[in-house]
């Protein structure tokens, strides 16, 4: 049976978030675990396709594979973000723990049919699947989190779920991927109206720059994974960019040690923030 179901569904009855991290290097996945293992939360590491088509399915789960099975705390492979049912179908080939497929921007038809196909073929390996309705705004830096009509329609998020079996639903309640330009604006009534009609756990996208009030309220009304990148990857080059400028060159071990300790505590505080602190088991 997939790892990943339990540790979602105790997380929704106890009122608390798995984070779900994207990484891009070994640097990040080490500072990811060690975090968790400090903080000892459960913990999810996430591809995103642009990650997955420098590297290949097969070298990032050759790469986690040996950090997740000596890591102190449940750490799951998944994937983030793929629109391609072959990239899910890989990556579940190739060890992912979990798989999301990402069909928000299709017609509803189109995102049910291939969140199914995804959700047929992973079902069969015990692989958990994570389906998309209504837009996470903004792939760039800068998210914008305006406008109404990409909010998750509640008839159509119970359809995607009934029709495809999928196993959790990221619902877009307004967040932006990225840096927000502003203050980010929660549709907390919007998401309120989705657990009514679905038990299934909820995912907030978009973690960076959402107050840590707003991240907890919307845990406390369902959403039990939460998603965070950009602040991943800006602590990191920051880190390096610093280092560089006052160390001059230096060897990359070096250079990333440092930039570990600068990850390690976006990771902290994004745990702290998901109330997953001593929830590893
Ligand atoms: P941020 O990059 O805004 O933290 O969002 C991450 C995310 O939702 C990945 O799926």
């Amino acid at each position: 049976m997939s790892k990943l179901l339990p540790m979602l569904k105790k997380a929704q009855n106890e009122g608390y978030a798995i984070p779900a991290f994207n990484y891009a290097d070994i640097w990040e996945l080490e500072a990811i675990i060690e975090a968790a293992e400090l903080e000892k939360s459960p913990v999810m590491v996430a591809s995103i396709p642009k990650v997955v088509d420098a590297h290949g399915c097969s070298v990032l789960a050759g790469m986690a594979r040996p950090m997740i099975e000596r890591a102190q705390v449940p750490v799951i492979l998944h994937l983030d973000h793929s629109v391609s049912v072959e990239m899910c179908k890989e990556a579940v080939d190739c060890g992912f723990d979990s798989v999301m497929i990402d069909g928000s921007k299709l017609p509803l038809e189109e995102n049910i049919a291939s969140v199914k196909s995804v959700v047929d073929y992973a079902h069969a390996r015990d692989i958990c699947v994570e389906g998309e309705i209504g837009q996470i705004m903004g792939r760039g830096y800068e998210g914008n989190f305006e406008g109404g009509d990409y909010l998750v329609q509640v008839p159509e998020a119970v359809r995607l779920v009934e029709e495809t079996g999928a196993d959790s639903l990221a619902v877009g309640i307004g967040t932006a991927h990225g840096f927000y330009k502003g203050e980010p604006k929660l549709n907390f009534g919007r998401l309120a109206q989705v657990r009514d009609q679905l038990d299934i756990p909820l995912v907030l996208h978009g973690g960076t720059g959402i107050p840590e009030v707003d991240v907890q309220h919307s845990i406390r009304l369902g959403m039990c994974k939460v998603n965070v990148g950009t602040a991943i990857w800006h602590a990191h080059v920051q880190a390096l960019e610093t280092v560089f400028r006052e160390q001059g060159l230096i060897h990359t071990i070096d250079a990333n040690e440092f930039a570990k300790q600068k990850i390690r505590e976006v990771v902290t505080n994004a745990i702290r923030m998901c109330m997953s602190c001593g929830k590893a088991e």
